[in-house]
């Protein structure tokens, strides 16, 4: 037999979806497993949205839309990024995707030639890496402080900047760390997008996740920074609507052209009946008293793990100001009497002893750390906080 792609051969597969499987697995084997791992909200998509979809599928006329989206929904997408990012655009310049992710992928696919550097953050969102090396891109890695909540500045950055960097991607508020970019960083690191002209891709999927901060698009600060911007965003995290797949991007005509092609070969349309139920969702009163509650719900989860974890020994972590992950520094047990030496190996001796499933902070670029979602309930974060305390207890620091 012939050989197979040897560039998809090189992907890895997502470590992250790998260990929410095992832990599923375990659990229908009828384990009682506490898992940490989960991508998404544990809520269910608010009520008006569900019954847009409900009403449409009887409603008849879900045929084909447009490969970039349904026109409302495009500009539902303006006129939300215009509400409460500041920023205009028309309905041209969005591209309605199956996911954030592929929002993400499609416009990799379109601004990256073979060999232009992509700079990361990391801890870096695990899918970056792997769709940066699709695109034929190359991951270039600027390793952020946890003293500096895990961000990068601007000086960090420049040290990475060669004449074949073609963008940089933004993810703010972050998966993994939490960590949520000021104006003032983000300005420095937009100066630099200027300076050394570069591309940048922003990734604010979490943008409605915030606790005591405020969240604000790179794309917004300037006109210079607006054109060489890529926003994306979708409905994921914030309606609770992982499963529909409805994410965008926003970006220069030019660019949105290209992403809309890409896409009526490689899916056409994302799902008809989801987008009508995005129009509700961006649209509707009802969605922001939803977001408050699960955003309200989610920082007293937040407060309620970054308590116990702080009264472990031995134990740090990087307090998260966005998102639902906790970034845990569990280096200190990595030693041959415990018979762990990297986070994956805490990881799965974790889930073998304690029944608990967290992500290695390998996935992400940083070995002496595990991430923790703390999208799960307050009983799920009491127990398995509790067993991990009495996991490091019988561990050697
Ligand atoms: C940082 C980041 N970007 C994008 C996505 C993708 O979201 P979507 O479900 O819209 O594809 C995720 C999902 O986990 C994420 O964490």
């Amino acid at each position: 037999m012939k050989e197979l792609s040897r560039k998809y051969a090189e992907i890895s597969p997502s470590l992250t979806l790998a260990i929410a499987a095992k832990a599923n697995e375990l659990r229908a084997k009828g384990e009682d497993i506490v898992s940490f791992s989960a991508g998404e909200p544990d809520f269910n998509t608010p009520e008006n949205i569900r019954n847009v979809a409900i009403e449409r599928i009887n409603r008849g006329g879900n045929g084909y839309t447009s490969a970039s989206g349904l026109t409302p929904l495009k500009e539902a997408v303006a006129a939300k990024l215009k509400k409460d990012n500041g920023l205009e655009y028309s309905s041209s310049q969005i591209v309605v995707s199956n996911g954030a992710k592929h929002a993400i992928s499609n416009t990799l696919l379109s601004v990256l030639n073979p060999g232009d550097e992509v700079i990361m953050i990391n801890p870096y969102w695990v899918s970056y890496k792997e769709l940066v090396k699709m695109a034929e891109g190359v991951p270039v890695f600027v390793d952020a402080d946890p003293n500096n909540h895990f961000k990068a500045t601007a000086e960090q950055i420049a040290e990475k900047v060669t004449p074949k960097t073609k963008l940089l991607i933004i993810n703010s508020p972050n998966n993994p760390t939490g960590a949520v970019y000021t104006k003032e960083e983000l300005q420095a690191i937009g100066n630099l997008a200027i300076e050394h002209d570069f591309y940048i891709l922003s990734d604010e999927i979490y943008e409605k996740l915030v606790y005591g901060v405020q969240h604000t698009s790179i794309a917004s600060l300037s006109e210079e920074l607006y054109k060489r911007t890529i926003v994306i965003n979708g409905l994921s995290k914030a309606y609770a609507m992982t499963g529909w797949r409805i994410g965008y991007s926003a970006s220069s005509i030019e660019i949105a052209k290209m992403i809309a092609n890409i896409q009526s070969h490689e899916t056409s349309n994302p799902n008809t009946i989801a987008q009508y139920s995005a129009i509700e969702a961006l649209e509707s009163d009802k969605s922001t008293v939803a977001i408050e509650e699960m955003r309200v719900e989610f920082m007293r989860r937040r407060d309620i793990a970054e308590d116990l974890l702080s009264k472990m020994p031995n134990i740090s972590h990087v307090s998260p100001e966005g998102a639902f992950y906790i970034m845990v520094d569990v280096s200190a047990f990595y030693n041959s009497e415990n018979g762990i030496a990297n986070s994956t190996e805490f990881a799965s001796k974790l889930l073998d002893e304690q029944k608990v499933a967290v992500i290695p902070g390998v996935a992400f670029g940083v070995d002496n750390y595990i991430r923790l979602s703390y999208a799960t309930s307050e009983e799920n974060i009491r127990k398995g906080l509790g067993r991990i305390a009495e996991f490091v207890k019988g561990l050697k620091a």
